[in-house]
């Protein structure tokens, strides 16, 4: 049996469309056995329908792709998932997802045949063509912050690094409906097209944003997690959005972005200043018609980790690290 937990993530973090990741503190926990009977058998500790059916079950069919690239049949399958990522919340719950089940996949035909699996950057090359981006998937996989990129030719690339020690994130969850499809539709309402002047006002908040990132400069982040490109538009899917990221700032946040495709919002901040920038938040979606729950999260440094399953031979270096 392996074990292996994924962190949620938040993508673009405002100006880096498809591009920006940051891994946080929640973990989605998965087990992967092997059981002897010839059968799928599912367990989510949360009554999610389509978690449950191994044909819409992200984990089970990951774990497919692993098993198929590796030419290994398993006997019978047990995945058991405790699902702690809000589904469908732009937390990166479908990345995590992706990646928990290539990487319990890989570490479950490790421990089976004592023969080396896919190393990292393979099993993140499966996870970006599975999800088609990788803003998520990457930081799900190498933890931190990330920068991601797609080459024609070399394929996806990334550059992670630590996330400032004195920065934790506040992501703040309206409760509006969930639909199906729902990236699909936020990607939706996106032109095909936009002017020279916001492509160059997102080039530099992007670049600000990760030399702030990389440099410890909290106090540039307001305005390097402002954006043109995809926020705006998205406005229009979640009521109240620009009042929620005043709010957050009035409340001393220091930067604010819609998560991923949203509808949540996070807001990164200083230790000590979670409480009443959460509230802010709530109060402003409040106001907009919605209820909303906040997670107060630290910013995490690993991704993917095996935690029981196969000893890593001492000379290869672990992929979840
Ligand atoms: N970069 C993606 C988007 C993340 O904004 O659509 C959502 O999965």
């Amino acid at each position: 049996m392996v074990k292996v937990t994924v962190p949620a993530t938040s993508a673009n973090l405002g100006p880096g469309f498809d591009t920006l990741g940051v891994a946080l503190e929640l973990r989605n926990v998965i087990e992967m056995e092997e059981t002897g009977i010839l059968d799928v058998v599912i367990e989510v500790d949360q009554q999610h329908e389509a978690l449950l059916r191994p044909e819409s079950n992200m984990v089970y069919q990951a774990a497919l792709r692993v098993f198929d690239r590796l030419g290994y049949q398993p006997h019978g399958l047990r995945i058991s998932e405790q699902v702690a990522i809000p589904v469908a919340r732009g937390m990166g719950s479908s990345a995590a997802a992706i990646v928990g089940g290539l990487v319990a996949a890989n570490a479950l035909v490790e421990q089976m045949t004592g023969r080396p699996g896919l190393d990292r950057e393979e099993l993140l090359r499966m996870a970006v063509a599975i999800e088609g981006h990788p803003d998520n998937v990457t930081p799900a996989m190498v933890g931190g912050f990330t920068v991601s990129c797609m080459d024609e030719v070399r394929g996806p690339l990334h550059v992670r690094f630590d996330p400032p020690r004195a920065l934790r994130a506040v992501v703040v969850m309206p409760e509006l409906p969930i639909t199906g499809k729902k990236t699909e539709k936020s990607r939706g309402v996106l032109p095909t097209e936009v002017s020279l002047k916001d492509a160059v006002y997102n080039l530099n908040r992007t670049a600000l944003l990760v030399a702030a990132l990389a440099q410890g400069r909290v106090d540039l982040l307001g305005v390097a997690t402002q954006d043109r490109l995809h926020q705006p538009y998205r406005a229009s899917l979640v009521p109240g959005l620009r009042a929620v990221f005043e709010a957050a700032l009035d409340a001393g946040a220091k930067g604010v972005a819609l998560s991923g495709a949203g509808p949540s919002v996070i807001a990164f901040v200083e230790p000590g200043h979670a409480e009443p920038v959460a509230r802010a938040m709530e109060g402003a979606f409040a106001w907009a018609g919605s209820d909303a729950r906040s997670l107060m999260l630290g910013l995490a440094a690993e991704g993917a980790r095996l935690v029981t399953g196969p000893s890593v031979a001492p000379d290869r270096a672990p992929y979840w690290g």
